[in-house]
């Protein structure tokens, strides 16, 4: 068995001794495992202006569940992102406007060209491997075409396939929602107890209470979590030799720090299978490895639908990305390598189902 920590030098075990004292509890401690790797935090940073507050998050768990949000009154974002699908759906593709059921059984309606990536630690999107992000100005969507939970929140909102449909032209979307929101007594009173009142119910209080209510859904114990904090009997040989093998083969030159991404965008050459999906220049950002076990399908189309299969795809490949040559794949080293991801899994995120929505519709939309 090799020691993952020979290449640590004392040095760095200071500099994070120094760092640890001066960090504030509030924060939490990032911890490193190496220069590559580590633990996630034990707490988010909040944008400086969008504290998290128990009103406002309260309220965003309202909203996220209620398909008030959507032209139809059928799709809320818990269609495509439930407890019990790993905060994502477990489709290829997510099934949005006209669809019934939920998650591998979801069927009918309006097919999204992606794969729905999990918001389980979506609020720690952007950590760099000195654990430091600013929720402002973040990575957000296989294509980091927006930057923080809040400015994504609305985007599915104006989504035709998402939630919109046809009811109403995306340029609307939001103003027609947050009326109705606002003819909802329930919602009013919410509001004003999140926001201070009176207040005029608008895209930007909606945004800040579903990303508030977001930044509570996190999963920071894995038992690699606990391994990178100190504990070393949390892994087995077996998965430890697959963390070497994921840190010998430069996994890290894309999936580092405590997210396992670098939330840059790539391209890996995953085949387009008919839909004209090309990311930005065929480059995709970079997904988290945490809770795959959950999460699948993988990669933006949701092409591969086991963890073997996501990490064999790597054998001989060989892409125009600097950081896809620097890579060393070696393919008796598969087993291990997904016995290392699986400990990235944490299942005790919160998977609360709300009893009901302020607008009375279904809870989480059309999924039963
Ligand atoms: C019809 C299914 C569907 C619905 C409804 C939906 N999403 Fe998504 N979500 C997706 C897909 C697909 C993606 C990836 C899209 C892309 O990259 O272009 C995504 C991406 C995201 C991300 C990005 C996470 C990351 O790591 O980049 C967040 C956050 C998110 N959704 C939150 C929400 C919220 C909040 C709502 C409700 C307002 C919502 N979603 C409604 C399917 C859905
Ligand atoms: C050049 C950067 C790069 C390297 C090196 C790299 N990956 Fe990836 N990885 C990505 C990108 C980008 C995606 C998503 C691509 C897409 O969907 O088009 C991805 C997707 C994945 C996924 C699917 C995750 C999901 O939720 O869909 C797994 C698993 C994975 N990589 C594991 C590995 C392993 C194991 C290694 C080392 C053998 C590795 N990667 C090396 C950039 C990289």
């Amino acid at each position: 068995m090799k020691l993952i920590f020979k290449n640590i030098y004392p040095i760095y075990f200071l500099l994070l001794l120094l760092f640890s004292v001066s960090c504030s509890t509030d924060e939490g401690v990032y911890v490193p495992i190496d220069e590559r790797i580590g633990a996630l935090p034990e707490f988010v940073i909040d944008p400086v202006d969008n504290p998290t507050t128990s009103e406002k998050v309260e309220l965003g768990r309202k909203l996220f569940w209620d398909p008030v949000l959507s032209g139809n009154f059928d799709v809320a974002c818990a269609t495509c992102h439930h407890p019990d699908k790993g905060w994502g759906d477990n489709l290829a593709r997510s099934i949005g406007v006209g669809g019934s059921g939920l998650g591998e059984v979801r069927t009918g309606g309006a097919i999204v060209d992606r794969n729905a990536n999990t918001i389980i630690n979506s609020a720690f999107n952007g950590i760099d491997v000195n654990g430091n992000y600013d929720p402002s100005n973040t990575a957000m969507f296989w294509d980091n075409r927006v930057s923080s939970l809040e400015e994504q929140s609305l985007e599915p909102i104006k989504s035709m396939p998402e939630m919109r449909g046809n009811a109403y032209s995306e340029e609307n979307a939001i103003a027609i929602v947050s009326q109705r929101l606002a003819n909802i007594p329930e919602y009013v009173t919410m509001f004003n107890d999140a926001f201070g009142s009176p207040n005029a119910i608008d895209g930007d209080k909606i945004s800040k209470a579903i990303a508030a209510y977001e930044r509570t859904i996190i999963a920071n114990n894995s038992r690699f979590d606990q391994y990178a904090r100190g504990d070393v009997n949390a892994l087995t040989s077996f998965e430890i030799r697959g963390l070497n093998s994921f840190l010998e083969m430069n996994c890290t030159a894309c999936h580092g720090g405590p997210m396992f991404s670098d939330y840059e965008l790539h391209d890996l050459g995953i085949e387009d299978d008919g839909i004209n999906d090309n990311g930005v220049n065929g480059k995709f950002r970079t997904p988290t490895l945490r809770n795959l076990s959950v999460t699948g399908p993988y990669f933006h189309n949701g092409t591969f639908s086991t963890l073997e299969e996501a990490v064999n795809f790597y054998n001989n490949f060989e892409q125009n990305d600097e950081d896809a040559q620097r890579l060393n794949f070696d393919e008796n080293e598969v087993d291990a390598i997904v016995a290392f991801l699986r400990t990235l899994n944490d299942e005790n995120f919160d998977k609360t189902v709300p009893d009901g929505v302020p607008s009375g519709l279904s809870v989480g939309g059309d999924i039963n």
